[in-house]
């Protein structure tokens, strides 16, 4: 009495098998007009995505990466601090006076670093810095090309050859990308307003 129920078995394995097969072949039947329209040209890419047009997609990099947070003076407003929008990326404004720092403030129980109105000017156990001009003017980024953009995110050092860059710039962060999207962010800070703004030194510990 086994035997049947077997073959029945094997018979009905083989028939789901063919639907199966069937089934798996559907997708394959459609006309060719419901196929995905063919690849865009990259200048049609998002700014979203890799390969987009350079200015929008460095611009997409920049709004992410904060570097206004830093770089862009800012206005107090009855709703707090809102970006000068008049000096984008401008950093550290020239006229804003830095009184000496006063290191001996900051202890490691306590307040380790401190900023002023801007957040362009920093004071830490590094000493203070001020926040790069990055408009293509000549007091900023004016004289840069993508490759010393490149090197400078890659090794931590002004230029890509001069001392370390101090804390908080994000260097490490923005050494992470590829080759493709720091120049996409160059290619944006390139199209920014130039402004004129002479930021003033680093000043590290060891010079006062
Ligand atoms: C948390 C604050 C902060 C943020 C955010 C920030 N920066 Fe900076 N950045 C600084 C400071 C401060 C300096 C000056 C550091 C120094 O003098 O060593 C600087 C310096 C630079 C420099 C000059 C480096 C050199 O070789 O001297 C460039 C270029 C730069 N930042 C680009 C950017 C870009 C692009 C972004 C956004 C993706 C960004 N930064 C985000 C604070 C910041």
């Amino acid at each position: 009495m086994l035997k049947p129920t077997v073959v029945l078995v094997a018979a009905l394995t083989s028939v789901l098998a063919a639907a199966g097969s069937l089934s798996a072949q559907a997708p394959a039947a459609k006309p060719p007009a419901a196929k995905p329209p063919a690849a865009k040209p990259a200048a049609a890419k998002p700014a979203t995505q890799p390969g987009a047009d350079p200015v929008k997609r460095g611009k997409y990099l920049v709004v992410f990466g904060g570097c206004s947070d830093c770089h862009t003076p800012k206005l107090l407003t009855p709703n707090g601090l809102a970006l000068d929008s008049s000096r984008l990326l401008s950093g550290h404004p020239s006229d804003v006076a830095v009184n000496p720092p006063q290191l001996g403030m900051l202890s490691p129980d306590g307040w380790m670093a401190a900023t002023n109105m801007h957040l362009t000017a920093w004071v830490g156990p590094w000493g203070v810095t001020f926040a790069a001009n990055l408009t293509p003017d000549a007091t900023g980024l004016g004289s840069w090309s993508d490759s010393t953009f490149i090197a400078t995110m890659r090794s931590g050092k002004h230029m890509g050859v001069g001392r370390d860059i101090l804390p908080p710039m994000p260097w490490q962060s923005l050494g992470a990308l590829t080759d493709d999207d720091l120049k996409a962010i160059f290619a944006f800070l390139k199209s920014v307003k130039p402004v004129q703004n002479v930021v003033p030194s680093a000043m590290t510990p060891s010079l006062h």
